[in-house]
């Protein structure tokens, strides 16, 4: 069980398990690092100039490590044998929903890689949790690792959860807040041999070592805060509407204490993204499943919070032009969840623009980064007698002319930058801009002759 790691191994080639390996392999430039997955087409976009994934300063890494060190394949036994650590990246998906149970996460791709690991592997190896997980995965991955495994071939379970945010990848991965490795007792060689990959780029301080089942907690709690924060501030931009407060002031007046700070109380039309709703379906079921029904509730409200500020938007602009969408031709700017990505998993627009279709209205929609099929099959279920309601255009001018309602649902910058001169000569009079985002100078487009109305304050 020696310190010096030669094979670093990561199963999952996604948003996680690719860039995590690059910047590993970019800092450990001897050791050699092998990305499997069971998809081949993943797997064939990173050997290719085209990546599956796009973050700034991406493929500028992969460029200079793959076929050095770093190798994208599908052999996955093979990866397996020769392996000192294997990092579990594997997507965790929301199992079907129950209302009031939350949704488990789904550890099928997991449970089914760790048996494969077990039956191929024929000595020791350090097993390290990358996928958010419920707490105690690591009793089940050690169980089948017990089960399956050779005679006197000895295995490591890690927790070393992943904080990344889209769009920040690879300097959320270079100048980590921290980084959490989680272990049982007896472990602490192992936990040491992950913290000397981590400490050729991370400081020391700023490596955490913690029990197991705290570490796979922590992760599941940090999304969980990071998600009620953004309720809280949506929250409070109700009240703002109602009472004629501002929520930037608010925000602003609330985050200089340096014990609530300043992050993450941007008013939006809701959080989205693949692991807000579900790491929080899977506390829930988690509290469920332990018998704190008041705790799941706690976090099911933060879920409420986020569904009902994207009611709450579109009812908004019902009222404020006061009368039926139907027929109404209304300009959607940005798809995505957030802006910086192209990724339109589980986004507020799917919702809102759900709505806005069956309210009758005919949606242009433009966003920078999503592709049109993207669009199409997230709104594929309210399409089906509404195709000709919906148009998707390749820029925000297309997407404005002709529309008397433009409806902000992404944070893209290119939007500030838009002339909003020209933009309202080609709009159906009185037009409107409703802002999800809180982007636009809405005194400017008022004094336009614009009717701007935002999130977080009343119009
Ligand atoms: P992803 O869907 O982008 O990638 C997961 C990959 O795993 C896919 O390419 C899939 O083909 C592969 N896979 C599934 N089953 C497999 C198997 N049995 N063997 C080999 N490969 C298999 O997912 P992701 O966004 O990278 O997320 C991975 C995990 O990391 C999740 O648990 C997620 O919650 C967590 N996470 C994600 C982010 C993020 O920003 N996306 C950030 C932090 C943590
Ligand atoms: C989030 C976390 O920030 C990461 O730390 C975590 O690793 C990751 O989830 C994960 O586990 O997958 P991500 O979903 O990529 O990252 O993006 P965020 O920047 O957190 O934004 C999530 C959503 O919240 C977006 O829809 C964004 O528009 C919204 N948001 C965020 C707000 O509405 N207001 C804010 O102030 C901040």
């Amino acid at each position: 069980r020696g310190a010096v790691v030669s094979n670093v191994r990561c199963i999952g080639a996604g948003y996680v398990g690719g860039p995590t390996s690059a910047v590993m392999a970019l800092k450990c430039p001897k050791v050699q690092f092998t990305v499997v997955d069971i998809d081949s087409k993943r797997i064939d976009a990173w050997n290719s100039d085209n990546l599956p994934v796009y973050e700034a300063g991406l493929d500028d890494i992969v460029r200079a490590r793959r076929g050095v060190n770093l190798i994208f394949s599908t052999d996955i036994d093979n990866a397996i044998l020769d392996a000192d650590i294997i990092m579990i990246a594997i997507n965790t998906p929301s199992m079907e929903k129950d209302d009031r149970l939350g949704a488990a996460a789904d550890l099928r791709g997991i449970k089914q890689c760790i048996q494969r690991i077990a039956q191929v592997a024929r000595h020791y190896k350090i097993i390290v949790e990358r996928s958010t997980v419920p707490c105690r995965t690591g009793d089940i991955i050690s169980n089948i690792l017990r089960e399956n495994c050779h005679p006197g071939v000895n295995f490591d379970v890690l927790s070393n959860p992943e904080f990344l945010s889209e769009g920040s990848a690879i300097r959320d991965l270079l100048y980590p807040d921290r980084v959490i490795i989680g272990g049982l007792d007896g472990t602490e060689g192992a936990q040491n041999v992950l913290r000397s990959i981590y400490s050729r780029w991370v400081p020391e301080e700023r490596i955490v070592t913690m029990g197991l089942w705290s570490s796979e907690l922590a992760k599941l709690a940090s999304n969980a805060m990071l998600a009620q924060r953004v309720s809280s501030i949506n929250s409070i931009s109700a009240v703002c509407e109602a009472v004629g407060a501002d929520i930037t002031e608010v925000a602003r007046g609330c985050g200089l204490d340096a014990r609530i700070g300043s992050q993450f109380l941007q008013a939006s039309v809701g959080f989205g993204g693949t692991c807000f709703h579900k790491d929080i379906l899977s506390l829930i079921w988690l509290s469920e499943s332990l018998g704190l029904r008041d705790v799941a509730e706690y976090w099911d409200q933060v879920l409420k919070m986020n569904e009902s500020q994207m009611c709450r938007f579109v009812r908004r602009i019902m009222n404020e032009v006061e009368g039926s969408l139907e027929g109404t031709r209304i300009a959607v700017l940005g798809f995505a969840f957030k802006s910086g990505t192209g990724d339109a998993r589980n986004t507020p627009a799917t919702q809102i623009c759900n709505q806005l279709l069956r309210q009758g209205a005919n949606l242009f929609i433009y966003d920078p980064k999503v592709p049109d099929e993207q669009i199409r099959d997230n709104l594929a279920g309210e399409l089906d007698s509404r195709e000709s309601q919906l148009h998707i255009c390749h820029n925000a001018y297309d997407a404005i002319a002709g529309s008397q309602i433009i409806a902000i649902l992404t944070a893209w910058k290119e939007f500030q930058a838009i002339d909003w001169v020209k933009a309202h000569s080609q709009m159906i009079q009185p037009a409107y801009v409703f802002d999800g985002h809180r982007l636009l100078d809405g005194l400017s487009l008022e004094r336009l002759g614009f009717h701007y109305a935002s999130v977080g304050t009343p119009s």
